[in-house]
């Protein structure tokens, strides 16, 4: 981390991982955010689960080994793994051992029938999954639209690590946000309660606590925005007057106005991200809600 933000801090257009937004208090904030009215994704990629079990069923196929990269509670996936007796393995894989071990205790208690096998690994770096030898056929979970927070090319990397993991028979089963009318979008970072702006000031009080720096919460005000170009909401956080702030004996100037870049989230129209998976994936199937705003995709190996 301390790596990370020092070249952050150093960098033109200061920045901060997004990451980061995730200690004890940022999950719950991250949770919070999930139940607000203007937070459309998480409640959409329900509904649109629930509504179409069947056919979902129908495209996974049988004998399943569900591999989630960055589970937490696994609380989406209960709704497969409540309806489909096709899946006989479930591999949740998260950074934090400590919560996938107890996520993992309650699975196993509420799936007898389901072999839980947690694995405590960063999936962003591919080195660290583990090789499975397994007869099932190898059907990634990655919903929230947690894609959108990766950069095009890195996107495009992962995807070249799940094609490893899926093999010849297996498949992606993915949730990606949509482009949609702005006012949607932005009001979705933007929620009149407040929860989003106190999610975003609260990765400061994650890095200080982390690596004793010295960031002041309230000399930042919340700002998200649409960025055009490249199609994504934009989190930053916003000087509002000029301090300085140290990190390490290292002192670093902030301006009045001056902005720590914390976080994009990529939308994509549907024809946008069957070309981005393109060299390693066809979309088989799209599943929305009927006002498009988000979409879950079964998408299927290319032989390689
Ligand atoms: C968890 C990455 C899907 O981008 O919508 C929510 C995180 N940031 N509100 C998103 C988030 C601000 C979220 N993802």
């Amino acid at each position: 981390m301390l790596t990370e933000v020092l070249e952050g801090l150093r960098s033109r257009q200061k920045f901060l991982p997004s990451k980061y937004f995730y200690d004890k208090e940022g999950s719950r904030l991250f949770d919070e955010i999930t139940r607000l009215d203007e937070y459309y994704p998480t409640r959409t990629e329900r509904s649109i689960l629930e509504s179409n079990l069947e056919d979902i069923s129908d495209h996974l196929g049988e004998k399943i080994m569900l591999i989630e990269p960055g589970s937490g509670s696994s609380e989406k996936t209960r709704i497969l793994l409540d309806e489909l007796s096709s899946i006989c393995c479930y591999m949740p894989i998260d950074i934090s051992g400590e919560y996938l071990q107890k996520v993992a205790v309650q699975l196993r208690r509420d799936y007898p029938e389901i072999t839980i096998e947690p694995v405590v690994a960063d999936y962003t770096h591919a080195i660290e999954l583990p090789k499975i030898h397994n007869s099932a056929r190898k059907i990634v979970f990655f919903p929230g639209s947690t894609i959108g927070n990766f950069e095009p090319d890195t996107a495009m990397r992962f995807f070249k690590v799940i094609r490893g993991l899926t093999g010849n028979g297996g498949g992606l089963l993915i949730g990606v946000d949509l482009k949609k009318d702005l006012n949607i979008l932005l009001n979705a970072y933007n929620d009149s309660k407040g929860i989003t702006a106190a999610f975003n000031k609260n990765m400061l009080t994650h890095i200080n606590r982390e690596i004793g720096s010295d960031f002041e919460p309230g000399y930042f005000d919340h700002s998200a925005i649409w960025n055009e170009d490249k199609g994504r909401i934009e989190m930053h956080l916003i000087a509002n007057r000029s301090h300085t702030i140290t990190v390490e004996g290292e002192s670093f100037t902030i301006e009045e106005s001056e902005s720590i870049h914390t976080e994009n989230s990529y939308k994509y129209s549907l024809s946008d991200f069957s070309d981005l998976v393109s060299p390693w994936f066809g979309v088989r199937k799209v599943w929305t809600d009927p006002k498009k705003y988000f979409s879950l995709q079964y998408l299927s190996p290319k032989p390689q």
